[in-house]
């Protein structure tokens, strides 16, 4: 990416450089906008209408109306996408209350939402991610009440995935009330006796797109899971510990609070997973 890279704002498509966003914009001023990450594998977008069924979600929670038509939204990130065509990359969107006259906390009325676009080719993921596992740390859930909106004001997952790196980790594993949720920015999955386990959702996690996807692989696998709360002291015992997310899709963990789970190897089951899911990838080019 650079400053000549082509990013969406506001209804045009212009060169990332000369992209300006006022400073009395609600987003910058107050995190109040929300967001989507979408992958596009070999140029074409990963369930689409899910991503774009939680943008909807996401600006109905915040008392916003959709400032695009679903057919509106497709063409904008066509367009955007064939920058780089053919290849895997991620979209970032972002909607934001948009600008207006005063700093007000109250939200004010007539102003036009930003919308603000960019596709960027995907980093290529570590190969070791997936021959040893990642370490992740177990850490109180610090964030506000509705995680289930995926709202950009996210100060307490940037903490949070500071002190998972700066303790060697590459990912937080969250509790709340004796509960396991989710990760930083990510969903969890355990594997308990044979069992694949994942929170239910909820307002306490965000309802990943990817965590969906998994489940009905693991349908089509005939492999059993089921969605119920995770008790902390259950990621102690388990055979197996999974975190997905749109740009780091499935990530076996094999290290928590510096102890090993399943050997200190990536799990049969996750193996299983993770061969489906890059074949349904492999569908999409
Ligand atoms: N985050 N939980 C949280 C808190 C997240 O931030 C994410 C994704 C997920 C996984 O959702 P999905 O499978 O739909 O990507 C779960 C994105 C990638 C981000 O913030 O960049």
């Amino acid at each position: 990416m650079n400053s000549d890279t082509r990013v969406y704002l506001n209804g045009e498509f212009l060169p990332l450089g000369e992209a300006r966003i006022p400073v009395m914009d609600r987003g910058f001023l107050f995190g109040d906008s929300i967001y989507e990450v979408i992958p596009a594998y070999g140029g074409r977008l990963f369930r689409l209408q899910q991503h774009l069924q939680r943008l909807e979600n996401s600006l109905h929670a915040i008392q916003m109306e959709n400032p695009l038509s679903q057919p509106e939204w497709e063409s904008m990130l066509a367009t955007l996408t064939t920058q780089y065509q053919g290849e895997d990359q991620s979209v970032y969107l972002q909607v934001t209350r948009g600008v207006a006259p005063s700093r007000d906390h109250a939200i004010p009325e007539g102003v036009t939402p930003t919308l603000f676009a960019i596709a960027t080719p995907f980093p290529a993921i570590d190969p070791q991610v997936y021959e040893r596992g990642i370490a992740a740390i177990t850490l109180d859930d610090i964030r506000w009440r509705f995680c289930n909106i995926k709202a950009t004001t996210l100060l307490p997952n940037v903490l949070l995935r500071q002190e998972a790196k700066e303790r060697g980790a590459m990912e937080a594993i969250l509790i709340r009330d004796g509960l396991a949720m989710e990760g930083a920015a990510s969903n969890l999955f355990i594997v308990d006796d044979g069992q694949i386990i994942t929170p239910p959702k909820g307002e306490h996690l965000l309802p990943g797109v990817t965590r969906d996807l998994l489940l009905e692989l693991a349908a089509e696998a005939e492999i059993p899971y089921c969605e119920a709360p995770v008790r902390a002291e259950q990621l102690d015992s388990a055979d197996e510990i999974w975190l997905t997310s749109s740009t780091r899709e499935i990530m076996p963990v094999t290290r928590l609070d510096d102890r090993p789970i399943n050997n200190g190897q990536p799990g049969e089951l996750w193996q299983k997973l993770f061969d489906r899911f890059q074949a349904y990838k492999e569908e999409l080019r």
